[in-house]
């Protein structure tokens, strides 16, 4: 198979501070704003090859392998969305497609893949664009059409493609936000959280109970949405100064409070989910404890799922990894966990 052109990007997953949970009609467009640390050693690595087609047809050609096997699953949802791009990315009809991707993270961690993996896929695809002398973005032009692709695909995607921190949706907090793509915003960000530090505790590696697609439509008939909606908004204004700040306290309260939230939100739904396990409550209570205890800034946020992100500045590290071996590591599932923090975003592998 003759090989016209091939990019291949490493980008990695994020972590909301405030979340987005709940859609408004349209495309993955946003019912709040949400703002998320991009993460450093979660990502994927996605390599596009653009080849000669098989058959004459119009119709895309498309193999897909995950860490080197095909994978009809993945290969389905990635035709769906070539589908509804593939009028901004002629190429996709044009060539046959042969795409590696792999995760840094291993498959059953409970880690979301999709912020990572459709971050990746759509910043090849707008990198081929230009590689093929269609298109000529600017730096930031180029980060926000990848944003915006990534968006289509999942929507949290559209914030991995920042360094450091982005903010998606669009909301008066914040100049220049949209619903269609998320917006750098490591300029507003004090310098404790450059290398703010992630551990994310495995309470179970188990098959997600319900799918984000699916948790986020119960929204709709939440009777608690609007306040929700509300209460995003302000945690939204007041992180942004703490982040500005370096305001610890006031970030962690708010991080948990979205965690809690998040959690509290899928449990009153219906049909209705729990989606933390005992282990997350035990490590919780726990955490709670010790912050008590000691005085430290350590607090924790959850994704829709039962693993911890502990959260702690770099400079207490030492302190934080003794009391995750003594206090936490046995409510882990095998004792697994991953150290990551917050990082530079996504990178173009040559
Ligand atoms: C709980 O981005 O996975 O992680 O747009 O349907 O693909 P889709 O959903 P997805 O939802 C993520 C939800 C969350 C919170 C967040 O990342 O903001």
């Amino acid at each position: 198979m003759k090989e016209i052109k091939k990019v291949t990007w490493r980008s990695p997953s994020n972590i909301a501070l405030v979340k987005y949970w709940g859609k408004r009609s349209g495309v993955q467009i946003p019912a709040n704003p949400s703002i998320s640390f991009t993460l450093e050693n979660c990502y994927s690595e996605t390599s596009v090859a653009l080849v000669e087609k098989e058959r004459k047809s119009k119709e895309i050609e498309l193999r897909f392998y995950f860490d080197g096997k095909a994978n009809m699953a993945f290969q389905l949802k990635m035709l769906k969305f070539f589908e509804s791009v593939k009028k901004d990315f002629p190429f996709l009809n044009q060539y046959g497609l042969l795409i590696h991707s792999t995760n840094s993270f291993p498959h059953s961690s409970g880690i979301a893949s999709s912020a990572s993996a459709m971050s990746a896929l759509a910043i090849a695809l707008c990198d081929l664009k230009q590689e093929l002398g269609q298109k000529k973005w600017s730096p930031e032009k180029f980060l926000q059409k990848a944003s915006h692709y990534a968006r289509l695909g999942s929507g949290s995607a559209s914030r991995s493609v920042y360094p450091l921190i982005s903010e998606w949706g669009k909301t008066k907090t914040v100049k220049g936000s949209s619903d269609e793509y998320a917006v750098p915003f490591a300029r507003n960000l004090h310098k404790t959280f450059h290398n703010y530090q992630n551990t994310i505790l495995i309470a179970s590696s188990a098959e997600k109970k319900v799918s984000s697609r699916v948790g986020h439509s119960l929204m709709k008939t939440n009777p608690y949405a609007k306040t929700r909606y509300a209460q995003a908004e302000r945690n939204l204004k007041e992180i942004i100064e703490a982040l500005k700040n370096g305001d610890l306290e006031k970030f962690g309260t708010i991080i948990e409070e979205e965690a809690m939230t998040l959690h509290a939100l899928m449990m009153c739904s219906s049909p209705s989910f729990i989606l933390m396990s005992p282990a997350t409550l035990a490590m919780i209570e726990k955490i709670r404890h010790f912050r008590e205890e000691s005085q430290l800034p350590i607090y924790f946020t959850l994704d829709a799922g039962p693993n911890i992100h502990l959260m702690y500045p770099k400079n207490i590290s030492k302190k934080a990894e003794a009391f995750i071996a003594e206090e936490l590591k046995s409510h882990c599932e095998k004792g697994k966990m991953i150290q990551d923090h917050v990082g530079k975003g996504p990178k173009k592998v040559k």
